[in-house]
């Protein structure tokens, strides 16, 4: 790291850096880019349907497409549907058959300094084992299958398996509850799931198998719980039910040959929060969604799959693992870094430890990340070699100018382009952003409309506003990796995304605005939709959690600005009858939505209040708390049926405040 001195002569160095407001690509960087200017924006903008059938056809199809985008029914748009493909073909047999099979697909690191480095050959070898132990349970196409692991290597074969034989699978994130695991197995009538005896985070052990057991008892269509020995803790296993992954991979057969698809088979599908309690079964297709992850990961992150080491920090349990951990790289046969632990495990600079011994080229994270390490200090970063680093990433939610900047000097010595990529679980891949060798980046700002996508800044009517006002952000045209809808609710794929503009334009639930250079800041989720350290959380699913505790009687929560996880989560709440908060049941409402949802989606900050301020028919004003939450100047009250709750609210959080000094 060059020249970062002390933390007082960085801290001012990055003062005066704020001023700059914008960085061009380092000409050592454009002259070895893939993509050096902005040619390729304007010819995908001349005929976007057929530049991108174009990019479709660098994928290894069974039967190549002849039809593009198939628009009759919008918005259930299709695209390459005479196409047939695979997606476990296209990620790992096409390598291997193209004499790749020692390719490093992953080096994979544990908690307590494993090493483990999977080739793209033992892909091949575990993921048709795999594949055929699934078919020996009687799980075939169409069949949901559940994923609940890890960031082990055996969560990618998982997921290949289940493409192989056309069994889409919904993962769900390991930090969520077993309870969040048993939801989304019953909204998906999952036939199977395929989850570890135990998880290691930071030192401990969590008995996954076992918390699972408690919760999953009798779900009809769940047939089968295949479990991969990954600690050794001690495992119960209910007979005729449970399997060990690696017993059934050994007793199936070596050959599983890849299904020969059609391009629009459900390839997965992910829950995510939306605005009501129900979390959203968002659905991903083959053809299209390769197409997107495959052309972003190598453009954007300008790939060269026999030199670079990419290193994503995501879990595959959010959509970044899904299309920049497994599909995108592995479409493109690159050699990648997982790691299994948590950013400061066993210590503060695991990261840069890891980019160091593997070599990373290009590193993709969260701005939440940034401002951890940030807080950490240099000291973390500045004992490890990055020298081989080219390229970073950002994705999740807006990084503030400040953590760019020391994102740019301190892990990319000033001399790596930065991308900050911003999509969305439906997007399915990056839809803004800039082309590292082609655009100047701004910090703070994410970028412009990749080629092929139509991103503008909408008015209420769907008129594009004037430069530099806010907005809706918005899709004007379908492209490949879109989601096609909400696994079995047409209507609320309607009334969610299409229902605000028209059945043509995707309302991304964003609010942007859009410079006279075409660069979008995007400014945070107009909806019910929280953004903690770039998760996404719906306050109506916590607020559910909170309310059946057993002594609270009403909840409303709301996003709070928070300099280090961006947003967190503040809870009002009403307890039963004449209760009287106390710490002690803060602790326990709090673990309480561990339990129901996740730890991350935990409050914060529980504040008891009597009342809650309500419009004439009822509804919360969230508005209104997250003034009185954030100590600004209340919004409009006069629409409250009693206007004399928000004083009480404003003196209880005043009080709050002081005490707590
Ligand atoms: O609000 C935007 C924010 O994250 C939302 C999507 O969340 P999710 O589906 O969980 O996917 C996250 C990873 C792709 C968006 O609606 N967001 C994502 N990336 C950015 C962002 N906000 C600002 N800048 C970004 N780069």
């Amino acid at each position: 790291m060059a020249g970062a001195g002390t933390e007082e002569q960085l801290a001012q160095r990055l003062e005066e850096l704020l001023a700059v407001e914008r960085f061009a690509p380092p000409e050592s960087f454009t002259e070895h880019a893939l993509i050096k200017d902005r040619s390729v924006h304007e010819a995908a903008a001349a005929d976007p349907v057929a530049w991108w059938a174009e990019q479709a056809r660098t994928l290894d199809w069974f039967k190549e497409p002849t039809v593009a985008l198939d628009d009759s029914n919008p918005p259930f748009y299709q695209w390459f549907t005479d196409g047939t493909i695979n997606a476990s073909h296209v990620c790992v047999d096409r390598h291997v058959a193209a004499g790749n099979g020692d390719r490093v697909a992953f080096h994979w690191y544990g908690e307590e300094g494993e090493q483990r480095d999977i080739t793209y050959a033992d892909l091949h070898r575990d993921v048709q084992r795999m594949a055929g132990a699934l078919k020996a349970r009687g799980i075939g196409r169409g069949d949901v299958v559940g994923i609940y692991l890890p960031m082990i290597p055996e969560v990618v074969v998982a997921m290949l398996a289940c493409a192989r034989i056309g069994a889409p699978h919904n993962v769900v994130f390991g930090g969520f509850s077993a309870e969040s695991v048993r939801e989304r197995m019953e909204f998906s009538d999952a036939k199977a799931l395929i989850t570890v005896d135990g998880a290691r985070r930071k030192g401990k052990t969590a008995p996954v198998k076992v918390n699972v057991d408690e919760v999953m008892g009798d779900l009809p269509a769940l047939e089968t719980i295949f479990v991969v020995r990954h600690t050794g803790v001690d495992t119960p296993m209910t007979d005729g039910r449970d399997v060990w992954v690696h017993e059934a991979m050994e007793a199936a057969p070596a050959e599983v040959p890849a299904e020969e698809l059609p391009a629009e088979h459900p390839l997965f599908i992910l829950y995510s929060s939306g605005s009501t309690a129900k979390p959203k079964g968002i659905l991903h297709t083959t053809g299209g969604y390769l197409t997107g992850v495959a052309w972003t990961h190598k453009y954007v992150f300008d790939l060269k799959p026999e030199e670079d080491v990419w290193f994503c920090s995501a879990d595959v349990g959010w959509i970044t693992g899904h299309s920049y951990i497994v599909y995108g790289p592995l479409a493109n046969g690159a050699t990648s870094v997982m790691y299994e632990g948590a950013p400061d495990y066993p210590h503060k600079g695991i990261w840069w430890e890891l980019c160091e011994k593997s070599g990373a080229t290009i590193f993709y994270t969260a701005p939440t990340a940034i401002r951890a390490c940030m807080k950490w200090g240099v000291e973390h970063v500045e004992p490890h070699d990055l020298s081989k680093l080219r390229l970073l990433g950002t994705v999740g939610e807006p990084i503030n100018p400040k953590a760019w900047l020391w994102y740019h000097e301190v892990v990319g010595d000033g001399r790596c382009p930065i991308v900050d990529t911003w999509w969305q679980t439906e997007t399915g891949a990056i839809m803004i952003t800039t082309l590292p060798g082609a655009q100047d980046a701004k910090p703070g700002i994410a970028g412009t409309p990749l080629p092929g996508i139509d991103a503008a800044v909408l008015d209420e009517d769907g008129n594009e506003v004037p430069p530099n006002t806010q907005g809706l952000l918005s899709l004007r045209r379908p492209w490949p990796s879109m989601l096609r809808t909400l696994y079995r609710d047409d209507d609320r794929y309607l009334s969610t995304y299409w229902s605000r503009l028209g059945r043509e334009t995707y309302v991304v639930g964003d609010a942007a605005k859009m410079d006279d250079e075409g660069y979008v800041s995007v400014i945070g989720r107009i909806d019910d939709v929280l953004n903690v350290s770039g998760h996404r959380m719906s306050t109506a699913e916590i607020e559910s959690a909170i309310v059946s505790h057993e002594l609270v009687a009403e909840s409303a929560v709301i996003g709070q600005a928070d300099e280090d996880t961006g947003q967190s989560v503040a809870a009002f709440v009403i307890l039963q009858g004449d209760l009287e908060g106390t710490a002690e049941l803060e602790a326990d409402i709090r673990e309480h939505v561990a339990v129901r949802i996740g730890k991350l989606a935990r409050p914060k900050r529980i504040i008891w209040t009597d009342d809650l301020p309500k419009t004439r028919s009822g509804k919360i004003m969230r508005r209104l708390l997250r003034d009185i939450a954030e100590g600004r100047a209340l919004g409009d009250v006069t629409t409250l049926r009693d206007p004399g709750v928000m004083e009480e609210l404003q003196q209880l959080v005043a009080s709050e405040q002081s005490e707590s000094g």
